[in-house]
């Protein structure tokens, strides 16, 4: 029997942070990493959607600039340590890469296979997942005791969770460090057995999927749907807002693994939510979803 690497990651030596997926959650990991000091490297599918998504993470540092939350330095020496991956070898000096590519479960064991033939000896590299089994990630690479969930929320900078996700073979010492990063990064975390949904997402999306077979069924608008929630139950947000804040993809992808992995129809998504996705209609990402929105992100009216 060989003995598993231990994480060679000195938490207090960290230096290079690596995100896959440079979509909502990646670029918001990234800003944090680098706010926190770090160098970070982003891998899209293409370099060229990498670039596209340091300079949408550039724009909303300036929105900051402007008002007031930060200052012009601040922003060019974040970016500064913001850098693109032109493909996965680019990976090799992190310390520790956060998975954060769409939430599908072939796309995401294909590029641990990838990372971990990158990556150095005793590097951790730990999945944003929302729902995907870390144990089945972790089993794609030669380092399953060094792979762990790090589930962020949404919007990153301001989210105040970090989810940490322990596999069957996740050690207890990428388990403490990872919860160590997350602390430096401002999170306070939990954690949660591998189980899918986790803790965050088994509460959550059977609620935002009820409120869509409610709208689907005509029991309310959107509208007062989202009031329910927000005045009803004090949430900062209604249901199908944060559904089109999520991505209803990611929504749609995560009901199906906790519908097929519990085999329970209580989790079956809603044909609504089948039928936006279909449609193109992802939420906030495409301008539209159960709300149109304008370019600056605006909500305008319901869509349905
Ligand atoms: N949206 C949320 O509220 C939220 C919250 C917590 C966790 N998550 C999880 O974070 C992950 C990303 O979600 P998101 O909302 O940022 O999605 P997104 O659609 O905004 O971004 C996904 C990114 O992954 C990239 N990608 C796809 N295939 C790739 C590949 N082969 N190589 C590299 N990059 C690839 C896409 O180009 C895109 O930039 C998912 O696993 C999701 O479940 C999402």
């Amino acid at each position: 029997m060989t003995t598993p690497a231990l994480p060679s990651v000195d938490v207090s030596n960290l230096k290079t942070f690596g995100v896959i997926g440079a979509g909502q959650m990646g670029l918001g990991i990234a800003q944090v990493a680098a706010q926190v000091g770090l160098d970070v490297v982003i891998l899209d599918a293409t370099a060229e959607l990498a670039e596209k998504g340091r300079k949408k993470m550039g724009a909303s540092l300036d929105r900051l600039v402007e008002k007031g939350k930060l200052t012009g330095e601040q922003r060019d020496a974040l970016m500064s340590r913001v850098r693109v991956a032109n493909n996965a070898s680019d990976l090799a000096p992190c310390d520790i890469v956060v998975e954060a590519a769409t939430e599908n479960t072939d796309v995401k064991i294909r590029l641990f296979q990838a990372a971990d033939a990158a990556m150095k000896p005793g590097a951790i590299l730990a999945s944003n997942t929302s729902s995907i089994s870390i144990t089945k990630l972790a089993g794609a690479t030669k380092r399953p005791e060094l792979v762990a969930g790090m589930h962020f929320m949404n919007p990153v900078p301001v989210m105040k969770l970090c989810e940490i996700v322990r596999g069957v073979q996740s050690s207890d010492n990428t388990i403490a460090i990872l919860t160590t990063i997350a602390q430096k990064m401002g999170k306070t975390t939990i954690q949660s057995k591998d189980i899918p949904g986790f803790l965050v997402n088994r509460m959550l999306i059977p609620f935002l999927n009820e409120a869509c077979f409610a709208l689907q069924e005509g029991v309310g608008s959107p509208e007062d749907l989202d009031l329910a929630g927000k005045l009803g139950l004090n949430h900062p947000m209604g249901p199908l807002e944060l559904a089109d804040l999520i991505g209803l993809d990611t929504c749609l992808a995560i009901a199906e693994v906790l519908h097929k992995e519990f085999g329970d129809t209580k989790y079956r998504p809603s044909s609504i939510l089948k039928n936006l996705v279909a449609a193109g209609w992802l939420g906030r990402k495409t301008g539209r979803g159960f709300y149109v929105y304008d370019d600056k992100g605006n909500k305008q009216h319901s869509a349905i």
